[in-house]
């Protein structure tokens, strides 16, 4: 039943279609795991018939795509939800790309494709932003004023619940609105790509009777489909339940529960996101042996980049215990993790390189002797790292956490290196085996910057 519903609500051609858009174009990644010189462009419009073209800057000349699209009936009124694939990108260049409906050129904008392994490249973070917040605003500005080339959001990317109807006032205005200010935000993502990170707050909607809009993240997002193949009724998914489940299933389609973990390369870096929601236990062995074979199999010679929402190396009190993902530290260590992105807590904190632990990973203890600690990297003169860096960059607009921490360093956890409460996003500028890291603040203050060597794999 479920899958004939599916087919069902999917097609592409030629309904007619008058009304305006819901949500302007947008890029996303697509579904490659090995990002290359394509991208996929998404939007979502009315429920109305219609024709909808993309003509777009590629490397042969103009192509003109006819737009595929799925229905979603989970709002009310629903929506059409579009792609297309945006191929034979010239590499790390800028291209023009525009949508037509019935005729009539409605939408145009510039893209930048994709960079190839050999050029540098500029990936923006920032988690625990969509609030609706003045400060939200201020630092999707500050971050498309430096012209990066992909957006990284470490989870909790709308409150309170992901719903499509939060997504509304508090998501897309703020990153692809009708124009760049401070106060109102930036239209990053009509010209780069966002990758999302499965926060709690994204998954808060599970529950489909109450909330029949829940669970935005698997609509809004086209990343690969490679991570651990999970029955959508597992425990170890976002838990989708209740009585609208069937319409919720139909119309994410591949998305769920599939793209709550996922990999891919992009230029030089491999990046794994997981979802590190406390449903999932992550020492079930079909987790971690996907992970591990993920990152085995990685380009020995790129780097390795994995981000997940909880951090489990923080100073603050606020989410002092949810740490369950210490479960995975000597794997990312002996995998040859190069740095780990999280969010969840609401500032800025850097560690210094943790390296293996002296306790069972299951222990729910945190001591600072359980941990031995790179204390000869410095970020300029020694940049190459005995152990993995975390990085939390929480701070992309809801409010902040114990900022009374902050001039008091003997109160951090003996790994903490730096802790900034600030309204903030990190820069992370790849070049080479060398990745120059910077923490910017909404008067584009610099509040950290460290130098990175890649490891060695091999
Ligand atoms: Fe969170």
């Amino acid at each position: 039943m479920m899958l004939t519903a599916l087919i069902l609500a999917q097609g592409s051609g030629p309904l007619l279609a008058t009304g305006s858009f819901l949500h302007y174009p947008y890029v996303q990644i697509g579904r490659p795991e090995k990002v290359a010189n394509e991208l996929t462009l998404m939007w979502q419009a009315p429920i109305e018939r219609g024709r909808w073209e993309v003509r777009y800057q590629s490397s042969r000349g103009i192509i003109t795509n006819l737009a595929e699209f799925n229905r979603v009936d989970t709002t009310s009124p629903g929506f059409l939800n579009f792609h297309t694939e945006l191929t034979s990108l010239a590499p790390g260049k800028p291209f023009k790309y525009e949508v037509w409906k019935d005729g009539n050129k409605v939408f145009e904008a510039k893209a930048k494709a994709p960079v190839q392994p050999k050029q540098k490249w500029r990936l923006v973070a920032f988690g625990d932003c969509g609030r609706g917040t003045a400060e939200q605003a201020k630092v999707s500005y500050r971050a498309s004023q430096v012209n990066g080339d992909a957006v990284l959001v470490t989870g909790d990317i709308v409150y309170d619940l992901g719903r499509v109807s939060e997504y509304e006032t508090k998501f897309w205005t703020y990153y692809n609105g009708s124009v760049t200010s401070p106060e109102r935000g930036s239209q990053m993502m009509r010209s780069i790509p966002f990758l999302p990170v499965l926060g709690n707050h994204d998954m808060a909607s599970n529950d489909l009777t109450r909330y029949p809009d829940g669970l935005a993240y698997f609509y809004f997002y086209r990343v690969p489909l490679n991570g651990p193949k999970l029955a959508p009724d597992s425990p170890l998914t976002p838990n989708a339940k209740g009585t609208g489940l069937n319409n919720f299933l139909s119309a994410a389609g591949e998305n769920y529960p599939q793209t709550a973990n996922y990999s891919f390369d992009y230029g030089n870096a491999h990046f794994v996101v997981l979802n590190s929601n406390p449903n999932v236990n992550w020492t079930t062995p079909e987790l971690v042996d996907w992970l591990k074979k993920d990152l085995e199999s990685a380009d020995p010679k790129k780097w390795r980049i994995v981000s997940y929402h909880h951090p489990e190396f923080q100073s603050s009190k606020v989410h002092a215990t949810d740490r369950w993902m210490r479960v995975l530290s000597d794997l990312l260590v002996k995998c040859k993790v190069d740095l780990v992105l999280n969010g969840h807590v609401h500032n800025y904190q850097r560690t210094k390189p943790i390296d293996l632990s002296f306790k069972p990973l299951l222990s729910t203890s945190l001591n600072a002797n359980d941990w031995k600690v790179d204390q000869a990297f410095n970020g300029s003169t020694v940049t190459k790292t005995d152990g993995v860096i975390r990085i939390v960059t929480g701070g992309g607009g809801a409010p902040l956490y114990n900022p009374e921490l902050e001039p008091t360093p003997d109160k951090w956890l003996p790994f903490t290196e730096k802790y900034h409460v600030q309204y903030s996003f990190s820069q992370l500028d790849f070049e080479g085996d060398k990745l120059n890291f910077k923490q910017i603040d909404l008067e584009g203050k610099l509040l950290d910057s460290f130098l990175l060597t890649r490891k060695p794999k091999n």
